[in-house]
């Protein structure tokens, strides 16, 4: 998650097709968390969705609009924001790679003043649900602690190491959740 250059990187080696499958709404009611809405996201999110980037990331790994317009209209990716009262304050996208048997976590963003509500790991249970592949991969900062610790918690493990894989030649972790 998190790639230095565009999200797309994969694109060349990458056979794009199929639905998207996102869609459905659901409201989620746990852990002093009333009426939160996970819905797709669109490309009237995209500049919205770049303030909560700056919000959660560190310049090195910013998004910009452009990118989050791509993702959100790009046939293969599955985008999907949660939203309260309105306000965008959660994000995560996938891309599926068929040709390769996965789909990688592109990015999943919780605004601070939500976290450890457990929103995050709500998004990505949503977000898996509409993966229709056997495997997801991500990619993730040896650094970024409450990151690991979350996928650890929903049945990732670590493939490997990514020796200066990030744009300030931070080490990273790729980890791999078989879907049951
Ligand atoms: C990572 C992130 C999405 C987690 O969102 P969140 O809504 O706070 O996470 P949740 O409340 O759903 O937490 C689920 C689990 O993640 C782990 N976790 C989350 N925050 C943690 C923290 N600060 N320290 C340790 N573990 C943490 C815990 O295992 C937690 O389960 P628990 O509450 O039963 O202990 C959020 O911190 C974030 O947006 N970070 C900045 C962006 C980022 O780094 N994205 C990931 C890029 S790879």
């Amino acid at each position: 998650m998190r790639f230095p250059t565009f999200v797309f990187t994969e694109a060349t080696e990458t056979q794009r097709h199929g639905e998207r499958l996102c869609g459905s709404v659901s409201l989620w009611r746990n852990r002093h968390m009333t009426g939160i809405q996970i819905v797709r996201a669109t490309w009237r999110d995209a500049w919205t969705l770049s303030r909560l980037d700056r919000k959660c990331f560190q310049p090195i790994d910013a998004y910009d609009w452009l990118t989050y317009l791509g993702l959100c209209l790009w046939p293969s990716v599955v985008a999907l924001k949660a939203a309260s009262g309105g306000e965008i304050i959660g994000f995560v996208a996938s891309d599926r790679r068929r040709r390769h048997g996965h789909a990688i976590i592109v990015t999943l963003s919780v605004d601070p003043a939500w976290r450890r509500r457990g929103l995050g790991e709500r998004l990505m249970h949503e977000c898996e649900a509409r993966i229709d592949l056997p495997r997801v991969r991500l990619q993730v900062r040896k650094s970024n602690t409450p990151a690991i610790h979350l996928y650890l918690k929903l049945g990732y493990t670590v493939l490997g190491a990514l020796p200066r894989y990030y744009g300030d030649s931070e080490d990273g972790y790729l980890m791999e959740k078989a879907r049951g």
